[in-house]
């Protein structure tokens, strides 16, 4: 889709449709569509007053205006109540109105006012485009496509020039955001059949090259020279060979000394890249079996961050580290009461070989150590137990760093990629206390904060400022926002890009 930012007014362009946000409660609109009012002699406070139309968030009504205004038609949508009003509403809003408008045989181009409630040009631009793009998302990789999408244009309308840069700014960062997300959702929504985790790298190596990226894979061979006993034994079931990917930006000119210097000290993203989660011995039941091959949803929202990062150019280093495995019972699989060796030479009793995503994981935080990072984060869909307790509302927050953790809130409120920050408390290491070995790697004693031991067995392999973040109950089938698909969300492309485009200032 064709999006152009422009100087003008909403209520006098010539377009197929213009698109006009009305806060619930409004029975007489002001600014542009208090414009647009008048022109269709008070057509829209009709509506409104006699209640043919609620405003709730993303509801919709179709008008024409019969050749009163330059647009053929009105798009009147709902931004629900003032008071709950935000960036992430209109992202929403924007999905409501492309997907009311994609099918309209005639519509091509729709048009947005860019003045939203008081959010800044940057700002309202961004999320009007990600909503847009998010919104027209669909997977249709391995399916005959649905009908094609008619609408070819966005156009985003400004009535002062002054604002028209910040405008475009946010309309670029906006695509490249969206993008990003579209193509963690496309990974994760892929099949383990056609994406095991040589395939993954092979995206990452090809990513790489497309965006000037430092890329490299480590084989079983090297694993077993780095004694990667973690990601090695995970995958050892599997005919399917793990892989360690990893993914380096640097900025290549930098405007500051300062920054020169920080570049060399990057942030380091980890994903956990289980390709399929069966659970491996500790099989799991069948029933949602099939959702395990979005296990590997941290590895594709930090490809998607990589991604987003590097085409927005931001001028710090940014690492982006994949624990790939497929995690399958066989002959050849790891077993409970296996006890092995991550890279530092902790050694850790496998009681179950479900808590697969944090022996991955480990050998991953070992290896973040030899930059030197000013900060590591990793996501991943680690625990059904994070979705219990937080639900598809918000991925689980924990950090050791009371700097980053209120970095990583402050980015998930702008993004609208929701973080709650849950407990690192010490007495969760005694949970995981083993007999024969320096850690076991799960409870085995029935429900007891299962979210946070995931994560106390994550820190002893920690050594940085680190935050992860437990994304099993966000990453996929999140119903609750308009601009979502079915399956995968690519949930933290957004809030990673959003920490990252904003560390330096917020230092
Ligand atoms: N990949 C799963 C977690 C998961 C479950 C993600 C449901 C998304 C939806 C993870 O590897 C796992 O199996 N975790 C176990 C941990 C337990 C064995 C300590 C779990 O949550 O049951
Ligand atoms: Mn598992
Ligand atoms: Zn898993």
């Amino acid at each position: 889709m064709q999006i152009v930012t422009e100087q003008g007014e909403i209520s006098k362009i010539q377009t197929d449709a213009i698109c006009l946000g009305i806060f619930q409660g409004v029975r007489r609109p002001g600014g542009a569509a208090g414009a647009v009012d008048g022109a269709l002699d008070g057509a829209l406070s009709e509506i409104l007053t006699d209640g043919d139309f609620s405003c709730k968030k993303g509801e919709v009504f179709w008008l024409r205006t019969h050749g009163k205004i330059g647009a053929k038609r009105v798009l009147l949508v709902g931004l629900g109540p003032a008071e709950k009003f935000s960036s992430d509403v209109v992202r929403e809003v924007s999905a409501a109105t492309v997907r009311a408008a994609k099918s309209l045989p005639e519509l091509t181009t729709i048009a947005h006012g860019a003045g939203i409630g008081g959010l800044d040009s940057l700002t309202a631009a961004q999320a009007t485009v990600e909503g847009a793009l998010l919104g027209l998302y669909r997977f249709e990789k391995f399916k005959k496509p649905e009908e094609p999408i008619k609408l070819e244009r966005l156009r985003i309308v400004e009535q002062s020039a002054e604002k028209l840069e910040q405008l475009e700014r946010g309309a670029q960062h906006g695509r490249v955001i969206a993008e990003s997300v579209a193509l963690a959702r496309d990974l994760a929504n892929e099949p383990g059949q056609s994406l095991p985790p040589r395939e993954l790298a092979q995206r990452a190596q090809q990513l790489a090259q497309e965006l000037g990226l430092r890329c490299e894979v480590f084989d079983e061979k090297a694993l077993e020279k780095l004694g990667m006993g973690g990601i090695l034994s995970v995958g050892k079931g599997s005919d399917e060979p793990p892989r360690l990917i990893v993914l380096e930006y640097h900025p290549h000119s930098s405007p500051l000394p300062a920054w020169e210097r920080e570049a060399a000290q990057p942030v380091v993203l980890i994903g956990k890249g289980i390709t399929f989660d069966s659970g491996g011995i500790s099989i799991k039941p069948r029933e949602g079996l099939e959702a395990m091959k979005y296990d590997m949803s941290g590895a594709a929202a930090v490809i998607g961050a990589v991604r987003a990062v590097a085409l927005l150019r931001l001028p710090m280093a940014v690492v982006g580290l994949i624990a790939a495995a497929e995690n399958l019972p066989s002959g050849k699989a790891l077993k409970p009461g296996d006890v092995i060796k991550i890279s530092n030479d902790k050694t850790v009793e496998v009681t179950n070989t479900d808590a697969e995503g944090r022996l991955v994981l480990a050998d991953a935080l070992v290896y973040a150590q030899r930059y030197n990072p000013q900060a590591v984060i990793d996501l991943a869909t680690l625990t059904g137990a994070c979705t219990i307790a937080l639900g598809k509302e918000a991925a689980g927050l924990f950090s050791n760093d009371e700097t980053l953790l209120p970095k990583i809130q402050k980015a998930a409120q702008q993004s609208g990629e929701r973080v709650w920050p849950l407990p690192l408390y010490e007495e969760y290491k005694e949970i995981i206390k083993s007999e024969i070995a320096d850690i076991k790697n799960s409870a085995n004693k029935g429900p007891q904060a299962g979210a946070a031991v995931g994560a106390i067995f994550l820190k002893e392999f920690v050594s940085y400022p680190w935050a992860h973040l437990d994304i099993a109950g966000v990453a996929y089938d999140v119903e609750s926002r308009l601009y979502h698909a079915k399956g995968a969300t690519g949930y933290g492309v957004r809030l990673l890009t959003q920490l990252l485009q904003h560390w330096q200032s917020e230092q």
